[in-house]
């Protein structure tokens, strides 16, 4: 494969469109257009990329695109993506961590998975290089062509099946949307006594750091894993009146005792 062989649409514009734009471009690979439901969604992304054309038509049947990425919310793409028409010989990738590779069937049949595990804001920049790549596609060839370009992208490139793939996905929501409520949880606790959350960076830092060293098992500190029952009960003391951190405090420190 060529760098110059890929000619790209993008189908949304939202998060992950807007960071997937921009490591293609970084990469220098073409992009040929960006589609949104809204022009000004589509616009946005294009005059930053400054790359492409924006479109709000679903008539992609025409277009010299040999690569489609769909990046549309995941409750969409089941349903609004039978209303897309895309040329035959294109290979269409969606970039969702829970839908399978068979939610593209009716619109394709070269299809497949390009899913970066990570988190994308508007505003916040990433570093792509280090972004894992989970790929899927329903043929060898497909598999070179996702491959390469994912290669180009990304210094980490996975094989995961849509099987696979859902489970990973929900150790991400363990292991990421749990903790950060966790955060917001212990930035609420803090806020009361104003405490600056910053002061617990480094001690979080230090945790996520440990925890891909030496394991999270072997990492654990804390009360619950000491038995330190007198701490235990000041602390539940200390959430009286607030039922839902109780619930989740006790929760967890039963879970790291292996109480169940
Ligand atoms: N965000 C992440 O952290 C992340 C990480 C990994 C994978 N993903 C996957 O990436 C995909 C896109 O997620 P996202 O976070 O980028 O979503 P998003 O920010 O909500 O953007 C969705 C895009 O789809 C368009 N859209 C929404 N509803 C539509 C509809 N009914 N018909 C046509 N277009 C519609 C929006 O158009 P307008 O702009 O015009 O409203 C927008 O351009 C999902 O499969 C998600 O699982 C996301």
């Amino acid at each position: 494969m060529e760098k110059s062989w890929y000619n790209i649409s993008i189908i949304g514009a939202g998060k992950l469109a807007w960071h997937l734009a921009q490591a293609l471009t970084d990469a220098e690979i073409k992009i040929n257009q960006v589609y949104s439901r809204s022009e000004a969604s589509a616009t946005k992304l294009v005059q930053r990329i400054n790359q492409g054309s924006a479109t709000i038509e679903k008539d992609f049947s025409f277009s010299s695109s040999n690569i489609f990425f769909i990046a549309l919310p995941d409750d969409v793409v089941p349903t609004v993506l039978n209303e897309f028409h895309f040329p035959e010989s294109a290979l269409l990738m969606h970039t969702s961590g829970t839908l399978p590779i068979s939610v593209l069937e009716s619109v394709g049949k070269q299809i497949g998975v390009f899913y970066p595990l990570q988190t994308f804001s508007f505003g916040k920049n990433v570093d792509f290089k280090k972004i894992p790549i989970c790929l899927e596609t329903s043929d060898e060839n497909c598999l070179k062509q996702a491959s390469f370009l994912a290669g180009l992208l990304s210094n980490e490139v996975h094989l995961i099946s849509s099987e696979k793939r859902k489970s990973l996905h929900l150790a991400a929501v363990f292991a990421c949307n749990f903790s950060n409520r966790l955060f917001a949880l212990s930035e609420d606790i803090l806020k009361k006594e104003e405490i600056p959350f910053h002061l617990l960076s480094n001690l979080v830092n230090e945790t996520v750091v440990k925890a891909f060293e030496i394991g999270p098992e072997k990492s654990q500190t804390g009360p619950a894993i000491r038995n330190d029952i007198k701490t235990i009960e000041a602390h539940t003391q200390l959430l009286n009146g607030d039922s839902e951190k109780l619930e989740i405090y006790k929760l967890l420190t039963n879970s790291i005792r292996g109480i169940k």
